[in-house]
C-alpha cells in the first residue's frame, strides 16, 4: 500500500473488508425518504424516532414523504438520550408486533441504535439479552444477517451511526454501555439532511462535533490492521479490523473537516456552511470508524458515563445525572493522545497537522503534545468541560474510572500502544484538568 503504517506482520492480516450503506447528502433531502424506502421495497415501515423530535418538523417531512409514496407507518418513540436495554426490549417488542417489511430511524445515534437493536431482538429474540454481545460479558451468540432493510436519517452531526454496523446500547444493571458490532446492524441507505442541524443547541453541536472528531482521530491512529490476527473465515472478518487505507481516507477529511469548523459551527448557529460540513464531516467519519473501529478515546468514556456525578448540560433536555457521549469522549482526548502518541508519533503528527495544530518547528516525537494542545484549544473553544474535573471527578475517583473503562477490550487491544489497567489509571488521572 506504500505506507509503513501497513507493512505486513507475522501472522497479521493481510486483507481487509469494507462496509458502507449508500449514502444520500444534501439540504433537503429528506423528503427523499419515501422514495428511497419504496426503492428498498418497502410497504409496511416501523419509524423509530424519539418523543420530542416527533414534535418537530422533520418528522413531517419524513411522514408526508412516506405517506405521499403510499407506504403504511407505524410510529415508535419510547427511547430514551442514551440508548439503553429498556428501549430496546420496548423496540424489539414493537417489531416482534408490527409485520414490517422495512425500518426508518430518524434521530441522534440513540434513535438509530435503538432501531438496530430492536430489530434484532424482536426478530430473533434471546433468553438474555447478553446473549448476542461477545465475551466476557455476553454469551457471543451469532447475529443473524436477515434484518430488516434500514433507511437511517441522522439529525446531529456525531454518531455516524447511519454509516456503522454498530450499536451502543446502556446496560441499565451495570450502569454502563458495551457495544453490539456486526456487519448485519448496517443501515442498507442513510438519508443525510444537514438542515436538520440548523436548531441545534451549541453544547449538542459541541458534544457531537467532538464525537465525530474523536471517532476519526481513534480511527486514523488505531492499530494497523496488518497487526490484527489474520481471520481463517473471510465471513467472520469484523469490520473493527483497525487503520486501513480506506478508513485512513475518510478519518483524515473528517478530522480537516473538525479542525476547520468545529469552533465555528458551534459558536455561530447561523454558520450554515460549517454546520453542513460537521453533518458531513460525522457520516465520513461513521464511513471510517465504522471500519476500522476506535480505541482508547470511546473505551475510557464508558467509565465516564458508568461513574458520572450530579452533573448536567446545558442544551440537553435532560434530568442530571448526565454527560453526553461527545463530552465523556472529550475530556479524556488530551490525556490519552499524549500517551498513545510514543506508539505512532507520524500517525498522531499527521493528524495533528489535519486538525490545524501549530507544527511549527514541530518533529514527530512532539505529535503526542501538539495534539493535545490543539484539542485543549479546541475544547476551550467550544466550551466543553475542562478534564474529568469539569465533569465532577476527582482523583480519588481514578480507580473506579480505570476498572470500569478496562471492561472494554476489543477498544483497548485497538490501541496503537498497549495499555493496561495501570496505564488507564495514569492516563485518568493526567485527564482530569488541563
Ligand atoms: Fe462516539
Amino acid at each position: 500500500m506504500g505506507c509503513q503504517y501497513f507493512d505486513p506482520c507475522d501472522h497479521g492480516a493481510d486483507t481487509f473488508t469494507i462496509a458502507i450503506p449508500k449514502v444520500t447528502f444534501g439540504r433537503g433531502c429528506l423528503d427523499e425518504a419515501g422514495a428511497r424506502a419504496q426503492g428498498l421495497g418497502m410497504t409496511r415501515i416501523g419509524l423509530f424516532t424519539d418523543a420530542a423530535l416527533r414534535q418537530g418538523p422533520y418528522f413531517a417531512t419524513v411522514m408526508d414523504s412516506l405517506h405521499a409514496a403510499g407506504l403504511d407507518v407505524a410510529v415508535f418513540d419510547e427511547i430514551t438520550i442514551e440508548a439503553d436495554d429498556a428501549s430496546v426490549v420496548r423496540g424489539a417488542a414493537f417489531i416482534a408486533d408490527g409485520n414490517f417489511d422495512g425500518v426508518v430511524s430518524l434521530g441522534g445515534g440513540s434513535v438509530m441504535d435503538t432501531a438496530k437493536a430492536s430489530m434484532l431482538y424482536g426478530l430473533h429474540p434471546v433468553a438474555d439479552f447478553l446473549d448476542y454481545f461477545a465475551p466476557p460479558l455476553g454469551a457471543g451468540k451469532p447475529i443473524p444477517a436477515d434484518l430488516l432493510p434500514h433507511l437511517a436519517c441522522p439529525t446531529t452531526s456525531g454518531t455516524g451511526s447511519e454509516c456503522t454496523s454498530i450499536s451502543v446500547l446502556r446496560i441499565n444493571d451495570l450502569k454502563t454501555k458495551f457495544v453490539l458490532a456486526n456487519p448485519a446492524l448496517m443501515p442498507q441507505q442513510a438519508l443525510i439532511d444537514p438542515v436538520c442541524c440548523a436548531s441545534l443547541p451549541a453544547m449538542v453541536v459541541a458534544s457531537t462535533g467532538f464525537d465525530l472528531l474523536c471517532h476519526a482521530l481513534e480511527c486514523y491512529t488505531a492499530k494497523a490492521y496488518t497487526r490484527w490476527a489474520r481471520v481463517d473465515d473471510p465471513n467472520k472478518r469484523t469490520l473493527i479490523q483497525g487503520a486501513n487505507p480506506w478508513s485512513d481516507l475518510a478519518a483524515r477529511k473528517a478530522l480537516e473537516i473538525a479542525g476547520e469548523y468545529l469552533d465555528r459551527g458551534v459558536n455561530d448557529a447561523d454558520d450554515t456552511q460549517a454546520r453542513d460540513q460537521l453533518m458531513w464531516g460525522a457520516s465520513l467519519a461513521g464511513m471510517a470508524f465504522g471500519n476500522s473501529g476506535t480505541h482508547l478515546g470511546h473505551a475510557l468514556s464508558y467509565g465516564v458515563t458508568h461513574l458520572m456525578q450530579d452533573i448536567t448540560t446545558d442544551g440537553y433536555r435532560l434530568e442530571s445525572p448526565f454527560v453526553p457521549h461527545g463530552i465523556s469522549v472529550a475530556v479524556s482526548a488530551p490525556a490519552i493522545f499524549r500517551y498513545t502518541a510514543a506508539a505512532a508519533p507520524e500517525r498522531h503528527f499527521e493528524a495533528a497537522g489535519f486538525l490545524q495544530a501549530d507544527l511549527q518547528g514541530a518533529a514527530a516525537g512532539d505529535s503526542g503534545e501538539a495534539l493535545a494542545t490543539r484539542l485543549i484549544e479546541l475544547m476551550r473553544k467550544t466550551g466543553v468541560p475542562n478534564g474529568l474535573s469539569g465533569v465532577g471527578f476527582g482523583a480519588a475517583d481514578v480507580p473506579a474510572l480505570a476498572a470500569s473503562s478496562a471492561r472494554q477490550v476489543r477498544a483497548i487491544a485497538n490501541s496503537p500502544r498497549e495499555t493496561n489497567l495501570v496505564d488507564i489509571e495514569n492516563i485518568y488521572a493526567a485527564a482530569l484538568s488541563y
